[in-house]
């Protein structure tokens, strides 16, 4: 074990994170060449300690849906704070919750009245499941492959993806995975009428950007309403305007019986997290006095995460930032088509809204691809995603692969971002790629980085 030594001040912030706090998240940025110290943001834009300004197309994976340090969330905030409020008002009524929940409540529409807040995406994903269980007094659940609901032991049953959950198991018993988008497998599911909610994503993100096929989302909910199993929906990373929508499933024709939201409600700057639901569902699950304080947590629904929720609320509808998504995703999704169409490894360009990926991977097109697709699939996989975003790194625009896809590349920028801004991006992206039209330049490329970085003793910048 390393001694804390008392003249820790002397070190820099990258050796005082490896010693206080990550030191497996250092070595990854080291070999991987992302390393940067970032310490100014806002709007789009992200600067490093070396003074290179970036544009941000991660933007806190969809929480920054105003832009970083948005002026107005600012004064705000400190406005709030001058004002000598109650910050926490566990035995009392906090005036601040009832205005967020009404403002959620007419945003999302009938019936979903109620929220119950929490301060991460996670854990408002831990008040969904309770509530279904509650409520239809059952046991299990179902959700998709591909999903991501957060990393709470919860959470982690219902994840889409082995490689996180393996390593805590066992988890909750009675968790069904199903593909996503398949309704026969729902419907087989839902047959056994054991399952309180089927919990799944409007857009799969960290599954890859993956949409279901149209019409899913209602026929889903339809199945689980004769089943009476609830339909929990994860709109964590793509609600508060990012499709376009305030919320995803308002352009899909159902409401969902139990809405969940986090990140971009606290406009990038307080966590803040809510399970919404109608008032038949609440009561049926917290009607009793004894079920009181189920879902009580300190600092769920503070008066200062719901004054920036109202503040992002108000900006997102003064700025008209959902039609300059809807916009902008739209020049996004057809400039990249455009400019990666006859790419041998490009599959496909998706998304909705500010919320879109980059598929990499075998084509018909090219003799490598018809000869050994499995190859350039697991080279897409391993590193092609990565290679991608080291280079647009290195050209000015912060982005990653997805998290369970390393071969699909995300482009999830503030609703914020100008015209100008998503032409950089297309031109930008175009550029990078046009590099990589076989396996050689990027196995190149790969081993050139990883050997340059561990000459360097692994660094970051
Ligand atoms: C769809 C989805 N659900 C839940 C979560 C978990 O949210 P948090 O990281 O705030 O716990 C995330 C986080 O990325 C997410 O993308």
């Amino acid at each position: 074990m390393t001694a804390v030594s008392a003249n820790s001040d002397a070190l820099d912030p990258i050796a005082k994170h490896a010693r206080y706090v990550d030191p497996s998240h250092v070595k990854l940025l080291g070999i991987l060449g992302y390393g940067r110290v970032y310490t100014r943001a806002q709007g789009v834009w992200l600067w490093d300690q070396k003074g290179n300004r970036y544009l941000d197309l991660l933007a806190g994976f969809g929480s920054m849906n105003i832009g970083h340090n948005h002026p107005k969330l600012v004064a705000k905030l400190n406005q709030f704070l001058g004002s000598e409020p109650p910050n926490l008002c566990l035995f009392g009524i906090s005036p601040y919750a009832g205005d967020l929940g009404e403002r959620l409540a007419k945003l999302a529409g009938e019936p979903l009245q109620h929220t119950i807040y929490t301060t991460s995406g996670a854990e408002a994903v831990e008040a969904a499941l309770k509530l279904a269980r509650i409520a239809t007094g059952r046991p299990e659940f179902i959700h998709a492959k591909g999903g991501f609901h957060g990393l709470t032991l919860g959470a982690l049953s219902v994840m889409g993806n082995p490689r996180t959950r393996k390593l805590v198991e066992p988890l909750m018993p009675g968790c069904h995975e199903i593909p996503f988008g398949d309704l026969p497998s729902l419907e087989r599911e839902l047959a056994r009428k054991k399952a309180a909610a089927f919990l799944v994503e409007p857009i799969q993100c960290e599954g890859g950007i993956a949409l279901p096929p149209p019409g899913y989302l209602k026929a889903a909910a339809e199945l689980c309403r004769r089943a009476g199993t609830l339909l929990l929906l994860d709109e964590v990373q793509v609600g508060i305007g990012r499709t376009g929508n305030m919320f995803a499933f308002q352009a899909e024709g159902f409401v969902p019986d139990v809405l969940i939201l986090a990140k971009a409600i606290g406009g990038g700057l307080v966590p803040i997290g809510a399970a919404m639901t109608s008032a038949e569902v609440f009561e049926r699950a917290y009607g009793s006095l004894d079920t009181y304080g189920v879902n009580a947590s300190t600092f769920a629904g503070n008066a200062m995460a719901c004054a920036a929720a109202m503040a992002t609320l108000d900006i997102l509808e003064e700025e008209g930032l959902l039609a300059n998504a809807a916009a902008r995703g739209e020049q996004l999704l057809q400039g990249l088509a455009r400019e990666l169409a006859s790419h041998p490894m490009v599959r496909a360009v998706r998304g909705r809204g500010l919320i879109v990926g980059i598929e990499l991977g075998p084509t018909d097109k090219g003799i490598l691809n018809r000869l050994a697709p499995w190859l350039v699939s697991k080279a897409s996989r391993s590193m092609f995603g990565h290679l991608a975003a080291l280079r647009l790194l290195e050209r000015g625009f912060v982005t990653l692969p997805t998290g369970h896809e390393g071969n699909v590349v995300r482009i999830e920028p503030p609703l914020t971002i100008s015209e100008s801004e998503v032409a950089s991006v297309v031109q930008a992206v175009g550029a990078v790629l046009a590099d990589y039209q076989s396996l050689a330049p990027m196995i190149k490329d790969t081993t050139w980085r990883i050997g340059q970085q561990f000459r360097s003793g692994w660094s970051i910048d």
